[in-house]
């Protein structure tokens, strides 16, 4: 609920970042890991509704949300009380040794939105890229096979199993050494860029051909590959959509084989795209469902969700200390009433709303060449010429920073595009103020190209 002291547009208010903000990064570089990547000065000091306030009382609307986390907005009241009763009543009991009643309960909410609801099982950790090592594990354990298969461009986590999947930048694995055996990576279908001049809904039918003719025959034996792990659309990698034909095929493929299906969720998931799930849209049924981000509205929650068959490993063999907290479980307890309460419908009829104003950027923007997604998951593809696709990550810079600066956050995702994601519970005024926002900035960007 908005008070009158809070607003649900932008309002700068002095060149940034303001005196308290620039406090803080001076402060911070001081003591904080200069791994981190702040692509422009925000330093958040309070968050509400599709508003973040800096510390010098400039406001900012947010279609970053936390990276897709914040998917009911910034301390959503209903959130913010399940977090504050939960916190009063237990804030923590090892989920892996002992029994609490809001584990199971969050499980059969999210079993519940399975394809099959009576054959899933859940696990619960903290951050995606847990669910995706446990995930691997899973998938090891219940076929005794060692193989993976994962896409050039995905993003599925920096711990160093996760990281052995990832192939979206070379800097997040450069001087980590040796990464997990055993991991292939096939290309992913990129209709804007796709040398055969395939379409949205028809590329990527030479990457399964590639897939059964050569990797399942010169490489990997079948019956050696443990998974084939997928985002269905990938986030870091570009905001890029599979289509539905080919998460069709890479099912056809793991049934005939035998080969666990991982549906990465952890960006696309709790209904940012309009449906639960994004793998929904292809009406696929995957053995195991990875999901984070948006599943806690900022508290660290994810999980991993297999089929019953699948999780079928023996006690001890996977385990963790916090996962499964239950104020965490509590704030995903109350993001899911929200989002299955109305949020996953308005990221639909919101997605709709701003392709239609967006969709003819390229015609408009000589340095748009692609707008691309579902729902509320769209990204915007930038480069220095349309007729040589030439990629122009200055430019997206450009774009990026301008919106800063107009009171309007967003970030990068891929080599040269912009994701925008903002919290499931945007209107139509704060959308046209984002579009009005993003086309000052690209036509500014535009001018130094
Ligand atoms: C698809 C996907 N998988 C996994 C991860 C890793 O999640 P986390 O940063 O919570 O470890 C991310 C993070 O961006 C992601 O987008």
């Amino acid at each position: 609920m908005i008070t009158a002291t809070e607003t649900k547009l932008p309002r700068i208010n002095m060149t940034l970042p303001g005196p308290k903000a620039k406090e803080v990064i001076e402060y911070d570089k001081k003591f904080i890991s200069p791994s981190l990547f702040r692509e422009y000065p925000l330093v958040a000091h309070r968050g509400y509704g599709a508003i973040i306030e800096d510390p010098d009382g400039n406001t900012f609307l947010d279609f970053a949300a936390g990276i897709a986390v914040c998917s009911t907005g910034h301390c959503h009241p209903h959130v913010v009380q399940a977090i504050q009763k939960q916190a009063a009543e237990l804030i923590h009991i090892a989920g892996t040794d002992f029994y609490h009643r809001h584990m199971p309960q969050l499980a059969e909410r999210l079993v519940a939105t399975m394809p099959k609801p009576h054959d899933y099982k859940v696990f619960f950790g903290n951050s995606g890229t847990e669910a995706v090592e446990g995930a691997i594990k899973l998938a090891r354990y219940a076929t005794r096979r060692d193989k993976l298969i994962a896409f050039y461009g995905c993003f599925h986590g920096r711990t160093l199993g996760s990281l052995s999947l990832t192939a979206s930048k070379s800097t997040q694995r450069k001087y980590f050494g040796t990464l997990l055996g055993g991991v292939e990576h096939i290309p992913f279908p990129y209709a804007y860029r796709c040398a055969l001049g395939h379409t949205k809904e028809t590329c990527g039918g030479e990457i399964i051909e590639l897939l059964e003719e050569q990797i399942l025959k010169r490489l990997f034996a079948p019956e050696e590959v443990a998974a084939i792990i997928v985002e269905p659309i990938q986030g870091e990698g570009g905001f890029i959509p599979a289509p539905a034909f080919f998460l069709q095929e890479l099912q056809r493929i793991c049934n005939k084989h035998g080969i666990m299906l991982i549906l990465d969720e952890v960006q696309s998931g709790v209904g940012r795209t309009g449906k639960m799930w994004a793998y929904d849209h292809a009406g696929i049924t995957p053995d195991i469902v990875l999901t984070a981000k948006g599943l806690g509205s900022g508290m660290p929650i994810s999980a991993f969700i297999a089929r019953e068959s699948v999780m079928q490993w023996k006690p001890g063999s996977h385990g963790t200390t916090y996962g499964g907290n239950p104020v965490c479980i509590a704030s995903a307890m109350a993001t899911l009433d929200l989002i299955q309460g109305g949020l996953m419908a308005n990221a639909q009829k919101m997605g709709e709303y701003i392709f239609g104003k967006i969709n003819d950027w390229p015609s408009r923007f000589k340095i748009v060449g692609d707008v691309r997604g579902k729902g509320l998951m769209i990204g915007v593809e930038i480069v220095r010429d349309q007729r040589t696709k030439e990629k122009a990550p200055d430019l997206r810079n450009q774009v990026i920073v301008g919106a800063f600066h107009r009171g309007l956050l967003t970030l990068e995702s891929g080599e040269n595009s912009i994701r925008i994601s903002p919290p499931l519970i945007i209107d139509e005024e704060q959308a046209d103020c984002a579009i009005r926002i993003m086309e000052e900035s690209i036509r500014e960007a535009e001018k130094t190209r």
